[in-house]
């Protein structure tokens, strides 16, 4: 049966660094609350000139570059952003031009957190349903132009990155199955409520959060989609090579390890040293993993994403 399988990875962060510190000379905030909340130490953040297609460009060079493809032979784009450099068109046809090819489909996936597995999840099924043969998966978001930087209990918990991945159609395992969930009620609890109307920003444009309930939510659903998703894909927890949940606090990921019974040492973490990336954080976690060797061929790989919608899904990856 064929399936997409990740044939390269690659990411990218913007060099400019706001360390904990920093952010505590312009929030009433320290280093230790920050990081004996979150784990978060720093985050990237673009610099003004850079929109999320340019993040997603450095990425994406860096996974067809890994994957030995050339831009030419790809035919599908996905970019998972809630950052998008336009209104329209997507930031998937910007990226397309910027990586100098044209006509195969392209266009961006709105998931917020869980962009990336939504798109992945998208991709195999085109791939297996014969509709394409080499794509590329994106996760790219600029979160500090949305981000109140007065605001406390938001502005230290974001940064900006990119992440990608390129899938190509194949016989042996890649993608072994995925499970996609969302439930609109939980609207309220993470969101940008705002909008351009008439020329104007109508509503905020900035990151609200009810951080307790997302802490609540984001470790209930991880933990079931988890099981759902090995369920699906007729396997065990215990099957897992590496677990590589949503980057967006230390504590949610070190609890759901915990609830799923797995080892800690199967946990990736790279939330310390970006913060929480939305799109970016998963596909962005996989590359390093993969390119520090910790992830190797073969190894069994569950990607989790939750966030806003709330939106929540899980990707089991044979690498
Ligand atoms: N520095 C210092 N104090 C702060 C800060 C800060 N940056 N932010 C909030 N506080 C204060 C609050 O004002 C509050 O003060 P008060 O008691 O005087 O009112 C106090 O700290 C405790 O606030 P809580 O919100 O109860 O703190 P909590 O221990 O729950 O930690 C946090 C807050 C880190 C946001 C936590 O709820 C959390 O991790 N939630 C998950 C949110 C998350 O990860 N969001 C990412 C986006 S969602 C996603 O990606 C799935």
């Amino acid at each position: 049966m064929t399936c997409a399988r990740i044939v390269g990875t690659g990411s990218y962060l913007p060099p400019r660094i706001v360390t904990n510190a920093e952010l505590a000379r312009r929030v009433d905030t320290s280093d230790e609350w920050i990081v004996s909340r979150t784990g978060i130490r720093q985050r990237h953040i673009a610099d003004e000139n850079q929109a999320a297609s340019d993040l997603s460009l450095e990425a994406s060079r860096e996974a067809l570059r890994a994957a030995g493809v050339a831009a030419s032979e790809l035919d599908l784009i996905i970019v998972a952003t809630s950052t998008p450099d336009y209104v329209f068109p997507s930031t998937a046809c910007l990226l397309q031009a910027k990586l100098g090819v044209h006509g195969c489909a392209a266009f961006d996936l709105q998931a917020v957190c869980s962009g990336f597995v939504y798109g992945l999840a998208v991709a195999d099924s085109l791939v297996r349903a014969g509709q394409s043969r080499t794509a590329l998966v994106v996760g790219a978001e600029v979160f500090s132009r949305i981000l109140d930087w007065n605001d406390r209990g938001t502005c230290v918990l974001f940064g900006d990155g990119a992440g990608a991945v390129v899938l190509r159609a194949d016989e042996r395992p890649g993608v072994h199955g995925s499970v996609l969930h969302a439930d609109g009620n939980h609207a309220g609890i993470l969101a940008v409520p705002g909008n351009v109307c008439g020329g104007k920003i109508v509503g905020n444009p900035f990151v609200t959060m009810d951080g307790p309930a997302v802490f609540k939510f984001a470790v209930k659903v991880l933990d079931e989609v988890a099981r759902e998703t090995v369920a699906k894909c007729r396997m065990q927890l215990s099957d897992i090579d590496w677990l590589i949940p949503h980057q967006a606090n230390v504590r949610i990921l070190d609890a759901t390890v915990k609830k799923l019974g797995l080892p800690a040492a199967r946990l990736i973490v790279t939330v310390d040293r970006h913060g929480n990336t939305s799109a970016a954080s998963v596909p962005l976690a996989l590359d390093l993993a993969v390119r520090d060797g910790r992830i190797q061929r073969g190894h069994k790989v569950m990607l989790q994403g939750v966030g806003g919608g709330f939106t929540w899904a899980a990707s089991l990856v044979e690498f």
